[in-house]
């Protein structure tokens, strides 16, 4: 049984596919979805592709697809960069260079595969079909859907990249059980993320028993929760595909610390666990300004904790210098000013891009004392 969620966007629509153990039926799922190359490219890294690629390898021979051509890339995010961009599309032009003959770009990973390999198949030939079959929690609920793909580069995250959507979602639930506790809890801060900013209804089942559930991946409770995120994920992209309203930015929530922390602590911290300290810290922004009362704060720090994830990066002041200097760096800012998204009440946020530096110097000086 797959439950099936669709993005919106016109001729670029597409289903996201979620269900446990449909790796292994991943080729006729593309065939019933109208996918028609006769050739695949995958995308993987050592580690995933050595556990699911032989799987999805028979299901694509099995479909008809002729030439199966697997390339990786290291299984970090310090390889989610232009080297390996450009390893990637220097594979694909070896392996593919007949025009009529481009490959299905089939991305079988977490999100540094979907969003290094997405762009990829965003600019080879000026654009080839992808699907995503994300193997981590974080890329099942949040990068897999929604067709921002990019590399980092000069020190910046993701700022060499495009808008391109996927053709299909496939997400087999069944593979996150290989996953490391650690990058399993990575992957419930964007949960918690969009339970605070978008939907109260989920920070509500947050607070409840769900949490653990989730952790200790409970098939139903991973198929509701993955399910729910996706479908908010899918509603926000479809009314700010490109990110031009400021609809889009609810999704930036934690990500402004966030990612200036990734990046000054060198990738030791993961993406969610960035996320979760950039979260507090702007609600702690928030909390400031009187926006939100102190008892969103403590909640989110309580689903943070069961989560097992950072409210902090404590002990490391020498990254003061560096988060600044990224926060400068950052894909918005814009004259002169970050974009703080701030929490109000449980689904309800506003943006902010006027906050006083020393405020904010503040709370980052918290973070890491
Ligand atoms: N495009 C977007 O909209 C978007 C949204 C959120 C995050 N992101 C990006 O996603 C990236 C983080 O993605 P991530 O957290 O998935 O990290 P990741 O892709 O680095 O994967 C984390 C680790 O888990 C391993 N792994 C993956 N699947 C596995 C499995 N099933 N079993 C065992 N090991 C497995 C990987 O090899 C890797 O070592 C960041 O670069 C972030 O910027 C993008
Ligand atoms: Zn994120």
């Amino acid at each position: 049984m797959l439950s099936r969620v669709d993005v919106a966007l016109g001729s670029r629509s597409y289903p996201i596919l979620i269900g446990s153990g449909c790796l292994s039926a991943a080729g006729s799922l593309f065939r019933s979805h109208g996918i028609s190359q006769t050739n695949a490219f995958v995308l993987t890294n050592p580690q995933v592709g050595s556990l699911y690629f032989d799987t999805l390898r028979h299901s694509l021979t099995e479909a008809g697809f002729q030439q199966v051509v697997r390339h990786d890339i290291p299984a970090s995010e310090g390889g989610k960069n232009w080297e390996e961009f450009s390893k990637t599309c220097a594979a694909l032009l070896e392996h593919f260079p007949d025009a009529g003959a481009a490959p299905l770009v089939v991305l079988l990973g977490g999100g540094v595969v979907g969003d290094l390999g997405g762009f990829a198949a965003a600019v080879y030939r000026r654009g080839v079909p992808f699907v995503q079959i994300p193997t981590t929690l974080l890329s099942a609920v949040d990068s897999s859907v929604g067709g921002k793909v990019a590399v980092n580069f000069g020190g910046v995250k993701n700022i060499m990249g495009a808008f391109s959507q996927p053709r299909l979602v496939l997400c087999d639930l069944s593979v996150l059980r290989t996953l490391s506790p650690r990058e399993l809890r990575s992957g419930t801060a964007e949960v918690i993320k969009y339970g605070v900013v978008c939907d109260a209804s989920l920070f509500e089942l947050l607070e409840g028993p769900a949490l653990e559930k989730l952790i200790a991946l409970d098939p139903e409770t991973l198929i509701q929760i993955v399910t729910q995120c996706v479908r908010l994920k899918a509603a926000v992209v479809e009314q700010d595909e490109f990110d031009k309203l400021g609809i889009r930015n609810v999704l930036n929530f934690g990500h402004t610390i966030g990612h200036a922390l990734e990046l000054s602590a060198r990738y030791t911290l993961t993406h969610g666990e960035a996320i979760a300290i950039g979260m507090v810290a702007a609600t702690n922004l928030a909390l400031r300004l009187q926006l939100c009362e102190p008892t969103l704060l403590e909640s989110l720090t309580q689903q943070l904790t069961r989560a097992g994830l950072p409210l902090a990066h404590q002990g490391h002041p020498e990254l003061f210098d560096p988060a600044v200097r990224a926060l400068q760096l950052d894909k918005k800012f814009r004259n002169g000013k970050n974009l703080f998204v701030l929490p109000v009440r449980p689904g309800v946020w506003k943006q902010a891009e006027d906050l006083p530096w020393p405020m904010v110097h503040e709370v980052l000086m918290e973070t890491l004392q």
